[in-house]
């Protein structure tokens, strides 16, 4: 067999080169990875996704930087509330100084509507029922003058419409256990004075017992000096107290029970 000549090796090694040429040039392309966004048609949804992390950490960073702005909002916002708005009137209990001499309190009427399970609580308007209210700032002390600890100090009354709450409820009534200075704290509805069911009403007043060990030691009343039936009601003795403005619909009487010795 005889050998091509030259010139024809050459034509044919051109001729495959240039055909191996082609063929890469065919292939290469589809080799690629198609781009998310020129082919497939849904890719956008893809590249969202991808984006979706980006938004989920500024999602984060939006929820941290929210975080601390909202901290930073509550510790400006309760700074400043406490510093521009009046502070709440509240009970203060024995605040007064001590007197040098106490004269056993006279005891007055218990009348028909105590219950011995009033509850321990401070706010007696146990409704939320519309009237003027008190705030009422207790101190109890033996004839000594020393404070009396751990006493438990009754108080019941009429509510705003005139009638003793006897429900469970036991509205406009309550208990409390003097502290370490004998003082105690309610806040109360004013009573208004009530028909005596002869014609005639009673002045407005508050009932009081106090116990120690479950045993009474005081029963009493006490009156308000601006009632306009005081006089008509009251005998000498009989404990009448002033009721401090503090503001519109708000007042404070302060009472101080002396315990006589058993
Ligand atoms: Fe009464």
């Amino acid at each position: 067999m005889s050998k091509p000549p030259p010139s024809v090796r050459r034509r044919d090694l051109l001729a495959q080169s240039f055909a191996l040429a082609v063929l890469v040039a065919c292939t290469g392309p589809e080799k690629e990875p198609p781009s998310p966004t020129d082919d497939t048609g849904e890719p956008t949804g893809d590249d969202s996704g991808d984006d979706t992390s980006a938004d989920d950490t500024s999602g984060e960073t939006a929820t941290e930087t929210g975080g601390e702005t909202g901290e930073t909002a509550t510790e400006t916002g309760g700074e400043t509330g406490g510093e521009t708005a009046e502070p709440e009137p509240a009970c203060e209990g024995a605040s007064e100084p001590l007197p040098s001499t106490c004269v056993s309190t006279s005891g007055d009427g218990e009348g028909p509507y105590y219950r011995t399970e009033y509850p321990e609580r401070v706010n007696l308007n146990v409704l939320e029922e519309a009237g003027d209210e008190l705030l009422i700032d207790g101190r109890l002390l033996d004839e000594r003058c020393k404070p009396v600890v751990g006493a438990t100090v009754d108080l019941w009354h009429a509510t705003p419409k005139g009638i003793y709450d006897m429900s469970g409820d036991y509205h406009c009534s309550g208990r409390a256990v003097t502290d370490a200075q004998g003082g105690f704290c309610f806040r109360t509805l004013r009573p208004p004075p009530y028909s005596n069911g002869m014609g005639g009403f009673l002045a407005a007043h508050l009932h009081w017992n106090v116990l120690i060990g479950g045993e009474k030691r005081l029963t009493t009343q006490t009156y308000f000096a601006d009632d306009p039936e005081l006089d008509a009601t009251t005998k000498p003795g009989d404990l009448v107290k002033t009721v401090e403005p503090i503001s519109e619909g708000l007042g404070r009487v302060r009472v101080e029970f002396v315990l006589r010795p058993r």
